[in-house]
Protein backbone atom coordinates (compact mmCIF):
# COMPACT_ATOMS: atom_id res chain seq x y z
CA UNK A 1 0.00 0.00 0.00
CA UNK A 2 1.21 3.10 -1.17
CA UNK A 3 1.50 5.48 1.35
CA UNK A 4 4.69 8.31 0.05
CA UNK A 5 2.33 10.19 -2.29
CA UNK A 6 3.35 14.17 -1.66
CA UNK A 7 2.10 17.63 -2.81
CA UNK A 8 2.26 16.60 -6.43
CA UNK A 9 -0.20 14.01 -6.50
CA UNK A 10 -2.32 15.61 -4.57
CA UNK A 11 -2.73 18.54 -6.84
CA UNK A 12 -4.10 16.04 -9.41
CA UNK A 13 -5.95 14.07 -7.05
CA UNK A 14 -7.30 17.38 -4.80
CA UNK A 15 -6.61 20.11 -6.84
CA UNK A 16 -4.04 23.40 -5.10
CA UNK A 17 -3.94 22.90 -1.84
CA UNK A 18 -1.19 25.53 -1.33
CA UNK A 19 -2.93 28.49 -3.16
CA UNK A 20 -6.73 27.30 -0.73
CA UNK A 21 -4.58 27.71 2.43
CA UNK A 22 -2.90 30.95 0.94
CA UNK A 23 -6.13 32.43 0.46
CA UNK A 24 -7.04 31.78 3.96
CA UNK A 25 -4.20 33.04 5.32
CA UNK A 26 -5.22 36.46 3.42
CA UNK A 27 -8.15 36.28 5.92
CA UNK A 28 -6.52 34.67 8.95
CA UNK A 29 -3.74 34.46 10.88
CA UNK A 30 -3.04 30.73 11.29
CA UNK A 31 -4.95 28.06 8.96
CA UNK A 32 -5.84 24.43 10.94
CA UNK A 33 -5.26 21.89 8.68
CA UNK A 34 -6.38 18.14 9.64
CA UNK A 35 -5.62 15.15 7.53
CA UNK A 36 -6.73 11.97 7.29
CA UNK A 37 -5.21 8.85 6.21
CA UNK A 38 -1.36 10.33 6.50
CA UNK A 39 0.30 7.66 5.85
CA UNK A 40 4.33 8.68 5.87
CA UNK A 41 3.41 12.15 5.83
CA UNK A 42 5.13 13.66 2.56
CA UNK A 43 1.96 16.12 2.17
CA UNK A 44 2.28 17.28 5.78
CA UNK A 45 5.76 18.03 5.54
CA UNK A 46 5.33 20.05 2.49
CA UNK A 47 2.90 22.24 4.03
CA UNK A 48 4.77 22.84 6.71
CA UNK A 49 7.83 23.56 4.82
CA UNK A 50 6.00 26.17 2.83
CA UNK A 51 4.01 27.75 5.69
CA UNK A 52 5.48 27.67 8.85
CA UNK A 53 4.05 28.29 12.37
CA UNK A 54 0.95 30.12 9.63
CA UNK A 55 -0.55 26.23 9.53
CA UNK A 56 -0.91 23.45 12.56
CA UNK A 57 -1.69 20.41 11.06
CA UNK A 58 -2.67 17.20 12.28
CA UNK A 59 -2.42 13.66 10.55
CA UNK A 60 -4.38 11.01 11.34
CA UNK A 61 -3.68 6.84 10.56
CA UNK A 62 -5.42 4.11 11.62
CA UNK A 63 -2.40 2.66 13.10
CA UNK A 64 1.26 3.75 14.54
CA UNK A 65 3.12 1.17 12.37
CA UNK A 66 1.20 2.75 9.33
CA UNK A 67 3.27 6.04 10.24
CA UNK A 68 3.69 7.85 13.14
CA UNK A 69 5.84 11.27 14.00
CA UNK A 70 8.95 9.89 14.16
CA UNK A 71 8.27 7.73 10.76
CA UNK A 72 7.19 11.10 9.44
CA UNK A 73 10.40 13.20 10.33
CA UNK A 74 12.66 10.32 9.44
CA UNK A 75 11.22 9.41 5.99
CA UNK A 76 11.17 13.07 5.15
CA UNK A 77 15.17 13.62 5.99
CA UNK A 78 15.83 10.07 4.31
CA UNK A 79 13.88 11.26 0.74
CA UNK A 80 15.73 14.79 1.57
CA UNK A 81 12.55 17.10 1.73
CA UNK A 82 13.77 18.60 4.89
CA UNK A 83 17.43 18.86 6.43
CA UNK A 84 18.74 18.34 10.01
CA UNK A 85 18.37 22.35 10.67
CA UNK A 86 14.58 21.85 9.82
CA UNK A 87 13.41 18.99 12.16
CA UNK A 88 12.56 21.11 15.18
CA UNK A 89 10.30 23.57 12.66
CA UNK A 90 8.36 20.10 12.10
CA UNK A 91 7.87 19.04 15.80
CA UNK A 92 4.73 20.98 16.38
CA UNK A 93 2.97 18.62 14.03
CA UNK A 94 1.01 16.08 15.48
CA UNK A 95 -0.05 12.66 14.45
CA UNK A 96 -3.28 10.90 15.90
CA UNK A 97 -4.53 7.34 15.14
CA UNK A 98 -7.96 5.48 15.07
CA UNK A 99 -10.82 5.09 12.82
CA UNK A 100 -11.64 8.23 10.88
CA UNK A 101 -15.09 6.64 10.27
CA UNK A 102 -16.02 7.05 13.84
CA UNK A 103 -16.29 10.29 15.69
CA UNK A 104 -13.38 12.50 14.71
CA UNK A 105 -11.79 13.92 17.71
CA UNK A 106 -11.97 17.63 16.72
CA UNK A 107 -14.60 19.98 18.22
CA UNK A 108 -17.45 21.87 15.40
CA UNK A 109 -15.98 24.08 13.53
CA UNK A 110 -12.71 24.26 14.14
CA UNK A 111 -10.84 22.67 11.50
CA UNK A 112 -10.39 25.71 8.26
CA UNK A 113 -9.25 22.40 5.54
CA UNK A 114 -9.23 19.41 5.70
CA UNK A 115 -7.77 16.62 2.67
CA UNK A 116 -7.37 13.27 2.44
CA UNK A 117 -5.38 11.50 -0.57
CA UNK A 118 -6.29 8.22 -1.40
CA UNK A 119 -7.33 6.79 2.23
CA UNK A 120 -10.92 7.04 3.07
CA UNK A 121 -12.26 4.16 0.40
CA UNK A 122 -10.58 1.93 3.05
CA UNK A 123 -12.93 3.27 5.96
CA UNK A 124 -16.20 0.84 6.99
CA UNK A 125 -18.19 3.93 7.17
CA UNK A 126 -17.27 6.53 4.63
CA UNK A 127 -20.35 8.72 4.82
CA UNK A 128 -20.00 8.95 8.57
CA UNK A 129 -16.56 10.81 8.13
CA UNK A 130 -18.11 12.90 5.69
CA UNK A 131 -21.00 14.06 7.71
CA UNK A 132 -18.12 14.33 10.77
CA UNK A 133 -15.80 16.55 8.18
CA UNK A 134 -18.89 18.57 7.82
CA UNK A 135 -19.15 19.20 11.47
CA UNK A 136 -15.41 19.96 12.07
CA UNK A 137 -15.27 22.47 9.01
CA UNK A 138 -14.50 25.99 10.11
CA UNK A 139 -17.04 28.75 8.45
CA UNK A 140 -15.68 29.06 5.36
CA UNK A 141 -13.75 25.70 5.32
CA UNK A 142 -12.96 23.38 2.68
CA UNK A 143 -12.53 19.84 2.33
CA UNK A 144 -10.83 17.19 -0.82
CA UNK A 145 -10.99 13.58 -0.65
CA UNK A 146 -10.41 11.93 -2.74
CA UNK A 147 -13.33 9.74 -4.38
CA UNK A 148 -14.46 6.81 -2.27
CA UNK A 149 -16.62 5.41 -4.04
CA UNK A 150 -15.19 3.58 -7.18
CA UNK A 151 -11.94 1.53 -7.10
CA UNK A 152 -10.93 0.20 -10.15
CA UNK A 153 -8.12 -2.46 -9.51
CA UNK A 154 -10.31 -4.68 -7.77
CA UNK A 155 -12.72 -7.36 -9.43
CA UNK A 156 -15.43 -6.04 -11.07
CA UNK A 157 -18.07 -6.87 -8.48
CA UNK A 158 -15.99 -4.82 -5.56
CA UNK A 159 -15.42 -1.86 -7.31
CA UNK A 160 -18.41 0.01 -6.24
CA UNK A 161 -16.98 0.67 -2.38
CA UNK A 162 -20.16 2.74 -1.34
CA UNK A 163 -23.66 0.85 -2.14
CA UNK A 164 -26.70 2.92 -0.92
CA UNK A 165 -30.16 1.02 -1.18
CA UNK A 166 -33.78 2.50 -0.98
CA UNK A 167 -36.75 0.36 -0.44
CA UNK A 168 -34.55 -2.35 -2.49
CA UNK A 169 -33.58 0.10 -5.02
CA UNK A 170 -29.66 1.16 -4.96
CA UNK A 171 -28.94 4.72 -5.54
CA UNK A 172 -25.34 5.90 -7.17
CA UNK A 173 -23.57 7.85 -4.91
CA UNK A 174 -23.53 11.04 -6.73
CA UNK A 175 -27.00 11.06 -7.69
CA UNK A 176 -27.49 10.36 -3.69
CA UNK A 177 -25.23 13.25 -2.55
CA UNK A 178 -27.04 15.87 -5.02
CA UNK A 179 -29.50 16.06 -2.48
CA UNK A 180 -27.44 17.73 -0.19
CA UNK A 181 -26.26 21.02 -0.36
CA UNK A 182 -22.32 21.07 1.52
CA UNK A 183 -20.69 17.88 -0.68
CA UNK A 184 -20.27 17.79 -4.19
CA UNK A 185 -18.11 15.75 -6.34
CA UNK A 186 -16.29 18.34 -8.33
CA UNK A 187 -13.83 18.15 -11.82
CA UNK A 188 -10.03 19.13 -10.99
CA UNK A 189 -8.39 21.03 -13.56
CA UNK A 190 -6.34 17.27 -13.96
CA UNK A 191 -9.67 16.02 -15.20
CA UNK A 192 -9.68 14.23 -12.07
CA UNK A 193 -12.96 13.82 -9.42
CA UNK A 194 -12.91 14.87 -5.81
CA UNK A 195 -15.38 15.07 -3.14
CA UNK A 196 -15.42 18.89 -1.90
CA UNK A 197 -17.20 19.34 1.43
CA UNK A 198 -18.33 22.44 2.78
CA UNK A 199 -18.87 23.58 6.57
CA UNK A 200 -22.66 22.97 7.75
CA UNK A 201 -24.83 19.84 9.08
CA UNK A 202 -25.04 17.09 6.66
CA UNK A 203 -27.20 14.26 7.81
CA UNK A 204 -27.75 11.74 5.26
CA UNK A 205 -30.05 9.95 6.71
CA UNK A 206 -28.25 6.53 6.55
CA UNK A 207 -27.68 3.42 8.70
CA UNK A 208 -24.58 1.25 8.04
CA UNK A 209 -25.89 -2.30 7.33
CA UNK A 210 -22.82 -4.39 6.24
CA UNK A 211 -19.31 -4.17 5.21
CA UNK A 212 -16.83 -6.44 2.32
CA UNK A 213 -13.32 -5.95 3.36
CA UNK A 214 -11.68 -7.53 0.56
CA UNK A 215 -8.20 -7.66 1.71
CA UNK A 216 -10.06 -10.27 4.09
CA UNK A 217 -10.76 -12.09 0.50
CA UNK A 218 -7.53 -12.02 -1.25
CA UNK A 219 -3.99 -10.23 0.28
CA UNK A 220 -3.63 -8.09 -2.57
CA UNK A 221 -7.09 -6.33 -2.39
CA UNK A 222 -7.82 -3.29 -0.68
CA UNK A 223 -10.88 -1.33 -0.54
CA UNK A 224 -14.00 -1.43 1.75
CA UNK A 225 -17.08 -1.67 0.39
CA UNK A 226 -19.74 -0.26 2.53
CA UNK A 227 -23.29 -1.46 2.32
CA UNK A 228 -25.86 1.59 3.66
CA UNK A 229 -30.06 1.55 3.83
CA UNK A 230 -31.50 5.35 3.64
CA UNK A 231 -33.65 5.53 6.99
CA UNK A 232 -34.82 8.82 6.21
CA UNK A 233 -37.27 9.69 3.53
CA UNK A 234 -35.70 11.32 1.02
CA UNK A 235 -36.91 14.95 -0.61
C1 LIG B 1 -2.90 3.90 0.86
S1 LIG B 1 -2.40 4.75 2.31
C2 LIG B 1 -2.32 6.41 1.68
C3 LIG B 1 -1.43 7.30 2.49
C4 LIG B 1 -1.19 8.70 1.91
N1 LIG B 1 -2.39 9.50 1.95
C5 LIG B 1 -0.67 8.62 0.50
O1 LIG B 1 -1.44 8.90 -0.43
O2 LIG B 1 0.49 8.26 0.34
C6 LIG B 1 -3.88 4.75 3.29
C7 LIG B 1 -3.76 5.43 4.64
O3 LIG B 1 -5.07 5.48 5.21
C8 LIG B 1 -4.99 5.17 6.59
N2 LIG B 1 -6.27 4.55 7.00
C9 LIG B 1 -6.78 3.36 6.61
N3 LIG B 1 -7.95 3.12 7.22
C10 LIG B 1 -8.17 4.18 8.03
C11 LIG B 1 -9.21 4.53 8.93
N4 LIG B 1 -10.27 3.75 9.11
N5 LIG B 1 -9.10 5.71 9.60
C12 LIG B 1 -8.04 6.53 9.41
N6 LIG B 1 -7.03 6.26 8.56
C13 LIG B 1 -7.10 5.10 7.88
C14 LIG B 1 -3.82 4.23 6.75
O4 LIG B 1 -3.33 4.31 8.06
C15 LIG B 1 -2.88 4.70 5.65
O5 LIG B 1 -1.94 5.59 6.16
Amino acid sequence: MVKTRGLKEAEKKLGDLKTIISKMLKKKKKVKIFESGCGYGKVMIELKKKFGNRIDIIGMNFKKIHGDKNKVISFALEEGIINKDEVNQMQSMKLIFGDAGKKLPFKTSSIDLVYSQVSSYLYEDKMHFFEEVARILSKDGIARITSAHHKENLPEEFQQLLRIYDNGKEIPFEKFISKFKNIKMIELPSGKKAIEIKSGKLNFGLKLKSTINTNHLWKEWFGIVSIYFVTKKLK
